[in-house]
C-alpha cells in the first residue's frame, strides 16, 4: 500500500487528479471506475482544468460507475448518472456512450447487475478505480456484512448512509432505500485502486480500513490485500495513523 498525506483538500485533489491523469496519458485508452461523492468533487475539477489547459483527452477513455441508485433514472438530479454528467462527463471530451453508471431505471436487478459486470468484462477490465471511504467504512454502497459480495448487485442501504446522503435530497423520505453496486470482487479486480479521504470525520475509519483487522464488517479493509493500492488522505483523515 501507498500511503500519502497531502497537507489539505486542494492538494489531495491535485494530487488524485495527477495520478489519474497519469494512467489515461499512459493508455489513452484506459477504463476507469469511478466515484461519486463529495470527496471527488475537487479531483474531477482539476481533471477539468488539466484538460481545459489542453494536456490532457478523454477521447478514448472508458469509464464505469460504482454505483447507482435503484429507481432513479439518469435524469434524476440526484442520481450518480447525473452527478458524473455534471461533474465531468459534460465538461471534458469523453464519448458518453463509453461511459456506465447501472441503470437505475431498471427495477429487474438481475439484469442490470449481470449486464454491467459483462460490460466491465468485455472492456477489459478495470485499469484504476477510485474510490471513496464511508464513514462506517463502505466501499460503493458495500456496507458492513457478514462477507463481502463478490459482485456487481443490489443493496438495501443502511440508515446510516440514508441520513449521511439526505443532505443531497429535499427530506430524508425522498432518498432511495436501495441501490446497485458493484461488488467488492468486482473493485478488487481492478488493476490499481485510488482510495482518497479527507476530513476528520473519517480519521477513525481510515485507521480501521487501512492498519486494522481485515474483515466484512470494514469492508474497506479488504483493500489492504490489493497489490496496488494507493491511499491519498489530508491531514485530517491521517490524524488516527
Ligand atoms: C460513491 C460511493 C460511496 C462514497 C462514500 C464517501 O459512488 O460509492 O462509497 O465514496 O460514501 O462519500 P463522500 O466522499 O461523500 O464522503
Amino acid at each position: 500500500m501507498r500511503f500519502i498525506v497531502a497537507d489539505n483538500y486542494s492538494y489531495l485533489s491535485r494530487n488524485a487528479a495527477a495520478e489519474l491523469a497519469h494512467y489515461i496519458t499512459k493508455r489513452p485508452s484506459c477504463v476507469l471506475g469511478l466515484a461519486t461523492g463529495t470527496t471527488p468533487i475537487g479531483l474531477y475539477n482539476e481533471l477539468v482544468k488539466t484538460y481545459e489547459c489542453g494536456d490532457l483527452s478523454f477521447a478514448q477513455v472508458s469509464t464505469f460507475n460504482l454505483d447507482e441508485y435503484r429507481g432513479l433514472s439518469g435524469d434524476h438530479e440526484q442520481s450518480y448518472r447525473a452527478f458524473m454528467d455534471r461533474h465531468l462527463f459534460d465538461r471534458v471530451d469523453i464519448d458518453k456512450a463509453h461511459t456506465h453508471v447501472p441503470d437505475g431505471a431498471n427495477p429487474d436487478a438481475a439484469v442490470v447487475c449481470n449486464s454491467y459486470e459483462a460490460a466491465i468484462e468485455a472492456s477489459g477490465g478495470i485499469d484504476v478505480q477510485l474510490l471513496g471511504l464511508g464513514h462506517n467504512g463502505h466501499i460503493g454502497f458495500n456496507e458492513p456484512a457478514a462477507d463481502f459480495p463478490r459482485t456487481t448487485h443490489l443493496v438495501r442501504l443502511t440508515q446510516s448512509t440514508i441520513d449521511a446522503n439526505s443532505r443531497l435530497f429535499s427530506s430524508k423520505d425522498e432518498v432511495p432505500r436501495e441501490a446497485y453496486t458493484m461488488g467488492v470482487g468486482t473493485i478488487m479486480r481492478a488493476r490499481a485502486i485510488l482510495l482518497v479521504v479527507q476530513g476528520a470525520s473519517k480519521a477513525n475509519i481510515v485507521r480501521r480500513a487501512c492498519f486494522g483487522p481485515v474483515t466484512p464488517n470494514v469492508p474497506a479493509s479488504i483493500l489492504q490485500f490489493h497489490h496496488n493500492l494507493t491511499v491519498l488522505v489530508d491531514r485530517e483523515a491521517a490524524a488516527q495513523c
